[in-house]
């Protein structure tokens, strides 16, 4: 193909539009959705029709297609009202402003999403850049009040989709405030519409009342995928990403299969296995992607995946990992629930100047370590012997964890990784 002899060329090359495997592509059609798309159409309905905005919550697993159905379901909104406006008079046209927002990318180490984060984000969407405000440094209130304060001087519908809205924690305030915007009074011009998009069945349950009220007006869920439909999925997905001869119908199959028994249906999942799979076997030199190379791409994602879930638990989690992450590199694991304290005490003193707290008893980091164990990150060995014998507890990583993964865990909450010396903390 070229003549040119480059370190970072590959000698076949399988992918012909990566972009189309990339997570925020938005696929020209949605496959196997009709019921869904039809019900979260008419959420839209009244929007097109220069109606007062519907209210909508969306809640399925991850990978089910709830964002892609979104944007796919307001590019459609956009056009079709462009469209509508060029045949109405200035006075009829329909005004919509949409506010798309990630509550996910409001997480900042230890400050969780909020309403408030959220609220600063939709403040910050709507004005300029040097208008922009702080995420610190606000009573609540006034955030709340500049938040109504812009959206208020849009005309017509403010649309805000707030996506990953679980994240947003226990403080409902905005979704229970946001909707109602115009009948409490915090607004007088525009009207809001929210649709909050939920990874968390959890989440709905555990909203309040009043919340569930404003919010939940309309509630979709979307099922997950079973093999057969991730199979249409990303064979559509193959088709514009991948050339002819680099793969086959068996290539998909696998990929979805794999997606469907390993992450319960998502077709992200499916997507990022095709992908991983399609490097692969490029780095190989093969001319097609091959059973080994998705093998292989499977364990490089639940690898990943493994550090993803790490990288969610909590503080004093993470100081016991480590803690655990040091034992097993120095070949003391399985080890006693005291040996573990005393490394895990050395870990955390090791971030005190910047923390400030002590160590938990043995007891209390006992509670965190069982949910370890709960979690399938650590095992425990019970020895039992017998009457006089005595009884005690060891502790090691699972299977699915190794020191990297928990070191990686670490780098990706960007908290720094020192050594700590555990030799002969045993006796
Ligand atoms: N029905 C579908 N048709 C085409 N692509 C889909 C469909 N459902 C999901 N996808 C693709 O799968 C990936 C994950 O979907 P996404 O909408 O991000 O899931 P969720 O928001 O539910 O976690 C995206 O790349 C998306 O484009
Ligand atoms: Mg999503």
């Amino acid at each position: 193909m070229d003549d040119v002899d480059s370190i970072f060329a590959d000698d076949v090359e399988l992918i012909k539009n990566a972009d189309v495997l990339e997570e925020d592509y938005t696929p020209e059609q949605i496959i196997c959705r009709d019921d869904v798309l039809e019900q979260y159409t008419s959420v839209f309905k009244p929007i097109y029709k220069g109606r007062p905005p519907q209210n909508a919550f969306l809640y399925g697993d991850t990978g089910v297609g709830k964002t892609a159905a979104t944007k796919y379901l307001r590019k459609n909104l956009e056009q079709d009202i462009e469209q509508k406006n060029e045949q109405l008079s200035e006075s009829e046209q329909i005004s919509l402003n949409i506010i798309w927002i990630n509550c996910e990318n409001f997480t900042t180490g230890d400050h969780k999403t909020s309403s408030y984060q959220v609220a600063v984000g939709i403040v910050n969407r709507l004005r300029s850049q040097g208008n922009r405000i702080t995420g610190t440094g606000y009573a609540p209130q006034d955030v709340y009040d500049i938040m109504y304060e812009e959206l208020d001087k849009l005309d017509g519908t403010a649309l805000v989709i707030l996506d990953e809205v679980d994240k947003i924690g226990n403080d409902d305030t905005l979704l229970y405030e946001l909707p109602r915007a115009r009948d409490i009074g915090y607004v007088e011009n525009v009207r809001v519409g929210v649709i909050g998009i939920s990874n968390d069945y959890t989440f709905r349950k555990n909203l309040s009342p009043k919340v569930k009220d404003s919010l939940c007006e309309t509630e979709i869920k979307f099922p997950a995928y079973d093999a057969a439909e991730l199979g249409k999925i990303l064979r559509t997905r193959a088709e514009s990403a991948l050339y002819d001869d680099a793969y086959t119908t068996e290539t998909v199959n696998l990929c979805s299969a794999l997606a469907y028994q390993e992450a319960s249906g998502s077709a992200r999942r499916a997507i990022r296995l095709l992908r991983r799979s399609a490097e692969i076997a490029e780095e190989d030199g093969s001319q097609q992607v091959e059973e080994t190379h998705i093998r292989q791409a499977d364990k490089d994602l639940e690898y990943g995946n493994i550090v993803e879930s790490l990288v969610d638990q909590d503080d004093e989690k993470l100081y016991i990992l480590k803690a655990i992450a040091h034992l097993d590199e120095a070949g003391l694991t399985p080890a006693r629930t005291r040996t573990i304290h005393t490394a895990y005490s050395r870990v955390v003193d090791s971030y005190n100047t910047k923390r400030g707290k002590d160590p938990l008893t043995q007891r209390g980091m006992f509670n965190h370590l069982s949910k370890l164990v709960m979690f399938g990150f650590v095992n425990t060995i019970d020895h039992n012997k017998g009457v006089g014998g005595g009884q005690w507890n060891e502790h090691e990583f699972s299977d699915d964890v190794v020191p990297q993964k928990v070191k990686d865990a670490f780098d990706d909450r960007n908290l720094q990784w020192t050594n700590i010396d555990v030799r002969g903390i045993t006796e």
